[in-house]
């Protein structure tokens, strides 16, 4: 069976977690290829909810094969939080969990370094989660991180983190008017963790080459969403690493053609946390209720998401660089109560209408929506798990949508429990999961 990475085709929170999940049970290895303990993936199970920050979902699935590959930021700390919480919920986690060498280590001092950094900015903040993973990625560029691997020799740690804090110390002091603390302070706090991180350290290329040698299939996981990309996103406002599917290859080590089909993650709206433009931002009102209905609150730090009409230009820009082979449409449910929707085709710069997504922000910042109003259905279809049960004006809202983006959609989620979801045949899944 090919390969397959998911991927948000917005700014994060599209709802990856329920689809990985609903997908995991026909692969054999899942892999979190990029980001750090910033995602937050929730997974409803019954009664029972889950939220994953760092571990890939596939964990609640006790057959398969674990992977956090060396794209992602791994803080010591918070993984045996995260490891000793789901350990508490009776999962499993243990031999089936590989942590890659290469993964770069988030020490304390890049959480300090990070609200330094977004206090300085002032007004123009980034809205970070401050969770330390952008520094984190600064020192990975800057050849001075320290790698999950050196965990294991005591004296080369050491030794990196002296280095990176007599230069964090210099800079704390210069540019955010505090000190870094000693070095031996950040040692002992990552050194308390190592006993139990050392048996997870794998070397996760040749783990995932065997496994490709033995007809394994691949799962890909992506974190945040394309809008956050280091690369493509609304750039500076983005998250530190690379959201889309390019960086599965890199931040897996894998060769690209080991991933073969990809699968865009949607809301039937928008969403945004943290700064940065926001085109199809909702009036307050609307804005309001589709916070409540949908809990658009930041999965890992609680903050309002800002809700947004459905923006396809930008939808149309993360299928072109992902290269989407289908659409999971989440959490359409959420807009059941209104009579009428609005969605944004395309956008206008000053009074030009704009091909094509703008990649300066400048320009983006001064872009405005043009919306069309599509018909809403105004009554509840929560837990629908059949296309043709949809009321009419839904199944047209979903066809109209994909005429636009010239995709299908195998996947509309309406609710958030694993059973409240629709798979359609014929819609670009059928190989990756039971379909009808
Ligand atoms: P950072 O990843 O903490 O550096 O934050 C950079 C930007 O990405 C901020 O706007 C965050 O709110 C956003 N961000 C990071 N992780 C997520 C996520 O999992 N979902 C949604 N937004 C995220």
């Amino acid at each position: 069976m090919p390969n397959l990475c998911v991927v948000g085709a917005q700014w994060g929170d599209e709802g990856k977690g329920k689809v990985v999940d609903l997908l995991t049970p026909r692969f054999d290895v899942v892999v979190r290829y990029q980001g750090g303990h910033n995602a937050g993936h929730t997974v409803h199970i019954g009664e029972r909810k889950f939220v994953l920050h760092l571990l890939p979902s596939a964990v609640l699935h006790e057959d398969k094969v674990c992977v956090i590959g060396n794209g992602v930021v791994v803080d010591p700390r918070s993984l045996l939080n995260e490891i000793d919480e789901l350990r508490a919920m009776g999962v499993r986690v243990g031999s089936n969990l590989h942590i890659s060498s290469a993964a770069h280590v988030i020490l304390p001092y890049h959480a300090e370094w990070e609200a330094g950094s977004e206090q300085r900015r002032g007004e123009r903040k980034i809205g970070t989660t401050c969770r330390g993973i952008g520094p984190c990625y600064e020192d990975k560029s800057g050849r001075r991180g320290v790698r999950i691997g050196d965990l294991l020799h005591p004296q080369t740690f050491r030794r990196l983190v002296e280095e990176n804090v007599e230069e964090k110390a210099t800079l704390f002091r210069s540019l955010y008017g505090r000190e870094a603390r000693p070095a031996s302070e950040y040692v002992e706090e990552i050194a308390a963790c190592i006993d139990r991180v050392a048996p997870f350290i794998t070397n996760v290329p040749a783990l995932l080459a065997r496994k490709l040698r033995e007809g394994a299939a691949i799962l890909f996981e992506g974190a945040q969403g394309t809008l956050l990309d280091i690369d493509h996103g609304t750039y500076p406002y983005v998250t530190s690493s690379s959201s889309v599917a390019g960086g599965a290859a890199t931040g897996a080590g894998v060769p690209p053609h080991a991933i073969q089909a990809v699968l865009g993650v949607a809301k039937a709206y928008c969403t945004r946390v943290g700064q940065g433009p926001f085109p199809t931002a909702m009036e307050e009102a609307v804005d309001e209720e589709v916070r409540r209905r949908g809990c658009e609150y930041g999965a890992s730090t609680g903050r309002p998401r800002r809700c947004g009409w459905l923006d396809l230009p930008a939808l149309r820009y993360a299928a072109i660089l992902n290269g989407f082979q289908s659409i999971a449409l989440m959490k359409l449910d959420n807009l059941s109560f209104l009579e009428e929707i609005k969605v944004c085709t395309g956008y206008r710069y000053k009074g030009t209408a704009m091909e094509e997504f703008p990649s300066e922000l400048w320009r983006l910042e001064q872009c405005e929506p043009v919306y069309e109003t599509w018909k809403g259905w105004g009554k509840p279809i929560d837990g629908c798990t059949c296309f043709d049960e949809l009321p009419l004006e839904a199944r047209v809202f979903i066809t109209r949508l994909e005429d636009n983006l010239l995709l299908p959609c195998g996947i509309i989620s309406t609710g958030s429990d694993r059973s409240a979801t629709i798979i359609r045949k014929g819609k670009g899944l059928d190989q990756f999961v039971r379909t009808r």
